[in-house]
């Protein structure tokens, strides 16, 4: 049923409906809807990449020991001016003055599946935020000869996933989709390009308990381990259905992720010999994507335990990944006991 305009709910309505509500506060709703603006400008300077000279790469090594991106780089600038920050592509957490939003901690993964960019396939940005670091402030306060903008305080980036008050995404793809949860069930806005707003399109998203779909880069198998080996060859047995599992891997996490998501199934990135702990980075990669799914009643988890319970030592530190349906993430977690 075609929906009237008046029914058609853009992002800033319902933020401030959730601010009215209580459920959020203005700053909050502040710092979200900068960084819908920001993913709108990501967004337009992904589709014209090749168009104004964006594509391929910046020339500098990030902290990660990648090839930045030209759009890794712009990326990260757009999204900085949120408040305190940590970001894929800056070495350590970064204070800006000039943060309107509080003092909430902002992490994110300003371009995810940026090795994609220059042939347009899928990619993404990801989001987490952090409560205000009050005992940060509390320091400032103990100091009144340096004020706010001198002091840098050394921010607590490294909180567990549980403490995340609002987690999300925004996937610039054949759509280009907004996917927000504040704890309360998980929201989908669409990019209408007529208007240059996101759109509800779904709500209260929730995964399918099972999905024979797995997305993995068998490209590593050699260095897995072999439960993980088993598993993933299990997968492939026919069984009494006559149908195996489909295989899919877009190579970026977003758009794998955002199909598991509506589709159900499993997206891992396991440890390997090479890198014990795998490629995907728990802050700003594994713990928001963790937050989003659990609110969509599906599973985020390391092999072992549940990726929110684990509190980063490192800001940059890297885990293992296996996230999507309840029924498959058991699943797989029973061939690594
Ligand atoms: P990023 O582009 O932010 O560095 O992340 C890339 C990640 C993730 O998006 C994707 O799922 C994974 O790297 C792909 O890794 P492989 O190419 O090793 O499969
Ligand atoms: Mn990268
Ligand atoms: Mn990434
Ligand atoms: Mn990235």
């Amino acid at each position: 049923t075609k929906k009237s305009r008046f029914e058609i709910q853009t992002l800033t309505g319902w933020l401030l409906n959730q601010e009215q509500a209580g459920v959020i506060n203005a700053e909050l709703t502040i710092v979200i809807s900068s960084i819908s603006m920001a993913c709108k400008q990501i967004a337009s300077l992904v589709q014209r990449a090749s168009i104004s000279n964006l594509t391929g790469v910046q020339g500098a090594v990030n902290v990660q020991g990648e090839d930045q991106k030209k759009l890794d780089v712009v990326s990260n600038e757009l999204l900085k001016l949120l408040g305190i920050i940590a970001s894929e592509e800056e070495d350590v957490p970064v204070a800006v003055e000039e943060s309107y939003s509080g003092n909430y901690i902002v992490v994110f993964d300003p371009l995810d599946g940026s090795s994609n960019i220059d042939a347009a396939v899928s990619s993404g940005s990801i989001f987490g935020i952090y409560s205000p670091n009050d005992e940060c402030l509390a320091d400032i306060g103990d100091d009144p000869a340096l004020d706010q903008s001198e002091q840098r305080c050394v921010v607590n980036v490294c909180q567990p996933g549980d403490n995340l008050l609002a987690a999300g995404y925004c996937m610039y793809s054949s759509s280009v989709i907004f996917v927000l949860t504040i704890g309360k069930g998980v929201f989908a806005f669409t990019l209408d390009p007529m208007h240059g707003e996101f759109v509800l399109t779904q709500e209260n998203i929730q995964i399918p308990k099972a999905g024979k779909i797995y997305a993995f880069n068998e490209g590593n198998c050699q260095l897995w381990d072999d439960n993980l080996k088993k598993y993933i060859d299990d997968l492939k047995d026919p069984g009494p259905s006559g149908k195996p599992y489909s295989a899919r891997y877009i190579g970026s996490l977003v758009g794998d992720f955002h199909r598991t998501l509506l589709y159900g199934g499993i997206y891992g990135y396991p440890g390997d010999k090479r890198s014990k702990n795998g490629k995907l980075r728990l802050l700003y990669e594994c713990a928001p994507l963790s937050f989003i799914v659990e609110q969509a009643g599906g599973k985020g988890s390391d092999g072992r335990q549940r990726v929110l319970d684990i509190t980063p030592i490192e800001i940059h530190e890297r885990l293992p990944l296996y996230i999507g349906s309840v029924e498959e993430v058991e699943k797989l977690e029973k061939y690594l006991a």
